[in-house]
């Protein structure tokens, strides 16, 4: 990985992107949401997987880039996970941008970490996390965790976070679910 950007170099590196039509329900503000393209891209990630997945005592690598943008107040995020073995941790380490790293108990208590360049975030098992983009350039953050964590979209797909990263007379504000 090239430090300075954040891009993974490599035969075996996996790209995929995320565009708003994979990921829409996310977000509050629906009517937003649907005057978007589907094709927008909001992010995308880069992995190195030197195992297979599934694999214990493995690490992954990752790099995500996240646009700059927002769904009506909402910044652009991730579309955030429990591991699917949920005690698995993770690092996120930033590498541009400025962002908010929203983790959130299975309890459903959210809190977040300002993610700015050089910042390290220890995701600890059992918590769910999404990144947003708070800025206005574009938020790349490196990743590494355990190649048997495994990822469970399916609960926050259905339950959300308990609260959102909104923009509040300019500023990034975390705002609990009413
Ligand atoms: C891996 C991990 C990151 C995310 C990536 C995209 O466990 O947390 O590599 O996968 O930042 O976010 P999601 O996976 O939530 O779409
Ligand atoms: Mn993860």
């Amino acid at each position: 990985m090239d430090w300075s950007k954040g891009v993974l170099t490599g035969d075996s590196v996996q790209s995929f992107s995320k565009t708003l039509g994979q990921v829409r329900s996310i977000f509050q503000d629906q009517a937003a949401a649907s005057r978007l393209p589907a094709e927008l891209e909001l992010y995308r990630v880069q992995l190195f997987a030197p195992v297979a997945e599934g694999t214990e005592g493995g690490l992954f690598w990752g790099s995500t880039t996240i646009h700059p943008g927002k769904v009506g107040d909402e910044y652009y995020m991730t579309k955030g996970h429990f591991h699917r073995l949920r005690n698995r941790g993770e690092y996120y380490a930033t590498v541009h941008g400025e962002g908010a790293l929203l983790l959130m108990d299975e309890q459903g208590a959210t809190r977040y970490e300002t993610m700015l360049p050089g910042s390290m975030h220890y995701i600890p098992g059992n918590t769910a996390h999404r990144v947003a983009n708070t800025g206005s350039v574009p938020l790349v953050f490196a990743a590494c965790w355990p190649s048997d964590a495994g990822h469970d979209y399916e609960t926050i797909e259905r339950e959300g976070f308990s609260a959102r990263m909104l923009e509040r007379n300019g500023k990034p504000v975390l705002v609990p679910r009413g």
